[in-house]
């Protein structure tokens, strides 16, 4: 008979100790661990080499840092753990609160050891089923290909984080033959569907409802395909529906993503809220949109410490410059002085391209190919596949590579 580990989590000594008592006469019952704390227990998880992570968790629902969303937690980010959850008394609250929080079976103080014994053997049996009924259970450690996450992100609102998103996703499509997915995580406001003449027949909300059974398949079923290439995630139709998502399911979204696309291209909101945070520790490159006027470098500026602040890995922030005007007072130089960091990318003002594209609902890359800001998205998208040489390659327009290396400064933008 296969044998389960148990870890048990209960602040109450006592109670602990009258569980490890009843479990340890179980012969198939081995390798008991304890836990007083929702934060132990995520530290236990996270450090656990893949394989001696506990069979079932039994967990008391009133811990002082919430039963509730310690299982929550567990249920989303290790779903093939089952988990059990003591109740102090039978309320009709507590038990579906410990349902939606994703438990298997629910238990009572004072315990009965038959009643729990038979609950660790029938969640560990359960679980076991499920794996071998599917052949890929959601199981993300093994990831067969990891796709590379790219954030275009800017704690400034208008500056272009939708267009970059949208047109940078079908370059690295078009030209880098990859497979992109473009994800909304404007989550209530979003609208970049609308840049691909696109009215979502699903969104993100539809993937959190059904985030516990979340696999690849389920994922693909919700991905809009366009014509370029991409598939996109919108964000929800509805106002206030971000309110039910959770960085969990976002980086649980990210996660199932990588496994099937080579680039994640993430449009985010311009305040980095909770749920979103994910974006930036999952992403290989933070694209970090600025413009030439005082009020959005100066907001870049103060979005840049924050980062070092919160030790952001300074690597992976990429400044892009956009809506760049040759004749504006403000000067690259001057910007990149500033802000203390070398342009990645520069991507040319067209306001007539820009704007008749989104009213036909074709990104600029595919409308009009051989404009100067499509020339500098295929430049972007070649730098981040890695393919562009030092910015030598540099359309019109087109993108520096890094500070100081050789690199031309005004001259770079006309
Ligand atoms: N390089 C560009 N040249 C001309 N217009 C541009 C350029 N980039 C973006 N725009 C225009 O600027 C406006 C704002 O762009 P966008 O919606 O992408 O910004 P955003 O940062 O996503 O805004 P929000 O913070 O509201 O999400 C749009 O009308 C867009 O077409
Ligand atoms: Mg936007």
């Amino acid at each position: 008979m296969e044998r389960i580990s148990v870890l048990i989590v209960e602040d109450n000594l006592d109670k602990r100790a009258e569980i490890v008592n009843i479990l340890s006469s179980v012969e198939y019952i081995d390798k008991v661990r304890e836990a007083s704390s929702g934060e132990e227990v995520k530290e236990m998880l996270e450090g656990a080499e893949p394989g001696s992570e506990p069979n079932v968790i039994v967990m008391e629902a009133s811990l002082p840092d919430d039963g509730y969303r310690l299982a929550e937690t567990i249920s989303t980010s290790y779903p093939w753990i089952p988990v059990i959850m003591i109740e102090e008394e039978l309320k009709e609250d507590t038990v579906r609160s410990a349902i939606f929080a994703g438990a298997k079976d629910v238990l009572l103080y004072p315990l009965n050891p038959g009643k729990l014994v038979e609950a660790i053997y029938r969640s560990f049996e359960a679980e076991k089923k499920k794996t071998l009924r599917k052949d890929q259970p959601t199981v993300l450690r093994k990831k067969a290909r990891q796709g590379q996450v790219i954030t275009v992100f800017s704690t400034k609102g208008g500056v272009g984080k939708t267009f970059v998103a949208t047109n940078l996703a079908v370059s690295l499509a078009l030209h880098g033959k990859k497979k992109v997915v473009l994800v909304d995580l404007d989550l209530d406001l979003g609208n970049a569907a609308l840049a691909f003449n696109i009215v979502p027949r699903y969104n993100i909300s539809d993937i959190i409802n059904e985030i516990r059974n979340l696999d690849r398949d389920l994922m693909e079923s919700y991905l809009i395909p366009h014509q370029s290439g991409i598939k996109i995630l919108a964000a929800n139709t509805q106002p206030g529906m971000g309110e039910f998502i959770n960085a969990e399911h976002i980086e649980l979204i990210i996660k199932v993503l990588q496994e099937l696309f080579d680039y994640i291209v993430l449009d985010m909101p311009s305040r980095l809220q909770d749920p979103v945070a994910p974006a930036l520790h999952e992403a290989e490159m933070l694209l970090l949109l600025v413009t030439q006027d005082v009020a959005t470098i100066r907001n870049i500026k103060a979005c840049l410490v924050s980062l070092h602040a919160m030790n952001y890995p300074r690597h992976k922030i990429k400044l892009v410059l956009n809506k760049t005007e040759s004749r504006s007072d403000i000067r690259v130089k001057d910007i990149e002085a500033t802000l203390n960091q070398g342009l990645f990318g520069i991507l040319p003002a067209e306001h007539k391209i820009a704007s008749s594209s989104l009213n036909k609902g074709t990104p600029v890359v595919q409308l009009h190919p051989r404009a100067k800001i499509s020339r500098s998205f295929r430049h972007l998208a070649r730098q981040i596949a890695g393919a562009g040489e030092n910015g030598s390659a540099a359309a019109p327009g087109g993108t520096v590579s890094s500070r100081g290396k050789g690199r031309k400064q005004e001259g770079e933008i006309e």
